[in-house]
């Protein structure tokens, strides 16, 4: 299949392009880096040991997004490209509004001009807001905290009316839990800009002694041992479940919201263990406050991915902290040191 990938050369896109290009797909990369490196993209060529294009683009400018479409002609198209610091987000508003929304508006008219009407779209949990029960399914409320999170939400609306009102349409909003992890090859994986947002990532850079300790926010949640608990998904499951969502949308119509978890929620606490067995370093952490917007519990229930997809995850705890490891320990300074 021709498949357009906005956002192609960031974490999760880099993972989901190399095994795009190992099922044989013909593959466009729309990404105008502004948190990913092209060395991503040089590296899956060379894992993959297969071409693809590039367009160095912004999802805020319709008139390349409507070039690049003309130009390849895609039969379907992945979406990631957008901006995903929550703390940001409630700072820079319009940002978030403007490049996922607005930037999904243009990619969406730019589809229609090619007749191109499968979409796969990167959503979020986060657009459940806090749990009204848990595990989250998708019928849940959606009640996001964030302006981040409502851009998100928005653009699922979006989507729903679009695949409404065009025949033939198909969007498959893939709801992911908590990526983490990285390719088996170590050449690939997460490499966040700055100070790390995330547990994950932060707890690979203390481990590779770039920060001194892990503050770990609250522990005194009502939970198993206090920390919060979240449903961590492999990166590789996540990038097959992109597959299995683009053959769907190619036997399928309308619109389906689809969560994109394990089922299983670990804590912060376990997450720590988890990547001291891994990298064989102790992690130190310091009990800090609990960080203004989060919740204290997060689970998926993933029977709607197994019965539409028949996707369900199949790495654990082990190899995302493993994978993790072996990439931060073998790019302790992401793709920067090769750019
Ligand atoms: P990422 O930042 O690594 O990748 C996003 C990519 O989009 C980057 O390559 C970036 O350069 C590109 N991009 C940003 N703004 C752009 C613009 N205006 N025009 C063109 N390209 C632009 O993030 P990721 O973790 O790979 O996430 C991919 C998608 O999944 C995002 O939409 C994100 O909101 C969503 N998501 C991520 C997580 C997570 O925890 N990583 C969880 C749920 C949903
Ligand atoms: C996980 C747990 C923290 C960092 C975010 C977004 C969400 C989605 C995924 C995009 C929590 C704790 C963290 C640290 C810590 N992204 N923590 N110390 O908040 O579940 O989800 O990423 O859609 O929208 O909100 O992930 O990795 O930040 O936190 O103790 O330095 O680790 O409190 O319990 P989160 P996270």
């Amino acid at each position: 299949m021709r498949v357009l990938v906005t956002g192609g050369a960031g974490y999760i896109g880099s993972h989901t392009l190399l095994q795009l290009l190992r099922a044989a797909h013909e593959v466009l990369v729309y990404d105008n880096f502004a948190n990913s490196s092209p060395e991503a993209l040089a590296r899956v060529q060379q894992l993959a040991n297969r071409d693809f294009e590039v367009v160095t683009g912004d999802m805020r400018d319709a008139n390349a997004l409507h070039a690049a479409c003309a130009e390849f002609r895609p039969e379907a198209v992945i979406h990631f490209a957008g901006l995903k610091a929550v703390g940001v987000s409630h700072t820079q508003p319009l940002d978030y509004y403007t490049t996922n929304l607005a930037g999904t508006l243009n990619l969406l008219r730019a589809m229609d001009a090619q007749d191109c009407a499968r979409i796969v779209f990167s959503s979020s949990a986060t657009v459940y807001g806090e749990p009204v029960y848990l595990p989250y399914d998708e019928e849940h409320p959606l009640n996001p905290l964030s302006p981040y999170g409502r851009s998100k939400l928005m653009v699922e609306m979006l989507l729903r009316d679009w695949a409404a009102a065009r025949r033939g349409a198909s969007a498959v909003m893939l709801r992911y839990f908590n990526p983490v992890g990285a390719d088996a090859s170590a050449r690939i994986g997460e490499d966040p800009q700055g100070i790390p947002d995330n547990l994950m990532p932060y707890i690979a850079q203390v481990a590779v002694g770039q920060r001194a300790a892990l503050s770990v926010y609250g522990d005194d949640y009502p939970t198993r041992d206090g920390t919060g608990e979240r449903d961590y998904i492999h990166v590789a499951d996540l990038a097959r479940a992109h597959l299995a969502a683009l053959d769907f949308a190619a036997r399928s119509t309308g619109c389906e919201a689809i969560n994109v978890g394990t089922g299983t929620s670990y804590s912060v606490r376990e997450m720590v263990a988890g990547f001291e067995r891994a990298s064989g370093r102790q992690i130190p952490c310091r009990i800090a406050p609990r960080r203004a917007g989060d919740v204290a519990r997060m689970c998926a229930k993933v029977d709607k991915a197994q019965s539409l997809l028949g996707w369900e995850a199949r790495e654990g705890l082990e190899a995302m902290c493993r994978s993790t490891w072996e990439w931060q320990s073998a790019n302790p300074q992401g793709y920067r040191a090769t750019e």
